[in-house]
């Protein structure tokens, strides 16, 4: 096969800005994901950060201090009654994120969620139902939608490059850093809730939503106080016939790490990797192969990535609600309504195992 360093060939990934960026943005929670990728995103972009508010007050003054946000607020409330913070972006664990989501929509703040919406469906569901019933734009941190191996592929797949999709992987091994995420240990539901929904949205992102969903989970016999699953597979079959598989172990402590993604269609295949996974937070950037009889056999076209899932991913969800606040329409590909049909996708996925029997989504809620 010959490797084409290439004719220009131009894969599309970049996010789409707004012509009004300049929204004035309250952050709630300002703990590890905001430092390393909400804020670095957000200066990269040019958004207005303009208020910050923690639980623990010593954390948001630093990060307000360090990052030049001109007020950190003790309290929820006092952020909340700041007429220069339009959008809230919230950033703190799942189950603490429904009781935020009330108070700003009552307050009429637009939003971004962050990712899991909420621990159980139906709080997800009573998020949404928050942001509607106060009329505001709400949106989810789902990110992955952003990282440009997968939006590369999405729009590679629109334009036909793979013809029909019949079998999509998206398999990673590596050792997790799960000192990052204390709290992390505690939850009964950890690997497919916290990580592969990641990818189990990157898989709706790309072809819709499956008929039925089968996962099964492991835990990893050195993984000690960490209580949920850690090693899990999970297959979603699709009405067409594609097949999709989202493999992951976080506990490879000996092998070459890996992180990949491959769909394969009738008429080519797309080949890549995941960077971030490689070494998170700091990652590299993602790689991309792909094949296509619009390229002829023997040919394989491997353009180059500059964008990094974190923190580029984070620019594309800010910049879909903030496009859904200029144009009054509904975030494009990160509204927290779409967003329950993933969320179903991981719910059936826990069903599933309990149950031992492949379940289908529209089982949930
Ligand atoms: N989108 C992604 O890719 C991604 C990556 C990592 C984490 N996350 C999610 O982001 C959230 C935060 O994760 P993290 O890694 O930053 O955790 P973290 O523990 O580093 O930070 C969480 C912060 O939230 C604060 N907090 C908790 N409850 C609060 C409340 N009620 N009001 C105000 N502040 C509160 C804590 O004091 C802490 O500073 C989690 O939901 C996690 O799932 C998403």
């Amino acid at each position: 096969m010959t490797d084409y360093p290439i004719f220009p060939f131009v894969v599309d990934y970049k996010p789409q800005l707004g012509s009004k960026t300049d929204y004035g943005i309250g952050i709630i929670g300002t703990g590890g994901i905001v430092q390393y990728a909400h804020l670095p995103a957000y200066k990269k972009a040019g958004f207005r950060v303009v208020a910050c508010h923690d639980l623990n007050d010593e954390t948001a003054k630093k990060v307000a201090a360090d990052h030049g946000i001109g007020r950190a607020y003790e309290t929820l409330d006092d952020l909340l009654a700041d007429d220069a913070v339009e959008i809230v972006d919230i950033a703190v664990p799942p189950w603490a994120q429904r009781e935020i989501v009330e108070k700003a929509a009552a307050a009429k703040k637009h939003m971004l969620c962050q990712k899991p919406l909420a621990d159980t469906f139906e709080d997800a569901v009573r998020i949404v139902e928050a942001g509607r019933a106060a009329g505001v734009k709400q949106a989810v941190n789902q990110q992955m939608r952003w990282d440009a191996g997968i939006r590369a592929s999405r729009n590679l797949i629109a334009q036909g490059y793979i013809g029909q999709p019949t079998d999509a992987q998206i398999q990673v091994s590596v050792a997790t850093p799960w000192h990052m995420w204390p709290w992390l240990a505690a939850v009964p539901k950890l690997e497919v809730m916290f990580h592969s929904l990641h990818y189990i949205d990157a898989m709706r992102f790309l072809f819709g939503d499956p008929e039925w969903v089968t996962s099964r989970h492991a835990r990893y016999p050195k993984q000690g106080a960490v209580k949920g699953e850690t090693k899990t597979i999970t297959v979603l079959d699709y009405a067409d016939g594609l097949q999709a598989l989202v493999s992951v172990n976080h506990y490879n402590e000996w092998a070459e790490p890996f992180a990949t993604f491959r769909f394969i269609g009738t008429e080519g295949a797309i080949d890549g990797t995941i960077g971030l996974m490689y070494n998170y937070p700091t990652g590299r950037p993602d790689t991309l192969e792909i094949t296509s009889a619009k390229f002829g056999r023997g040919v394989k076209v491997t353009p180059t990535l500059d964008e990094m899932w974190i923190p580029d991913a984070f620019v594309g969800t800010m910049a879909s609600l903030m496009r859904a606040i200029e144009t009054d329409s509904e975030p494009e590909d990160n509204s927290t309504v779409d967003n329950l049909n993933s969320l179903r996708v991981v719910h059936a996925a826990y069903q599933s195992v309990v149950e031992n029997r492949s379940v289908r989504p529209a089982e949930v809620g």
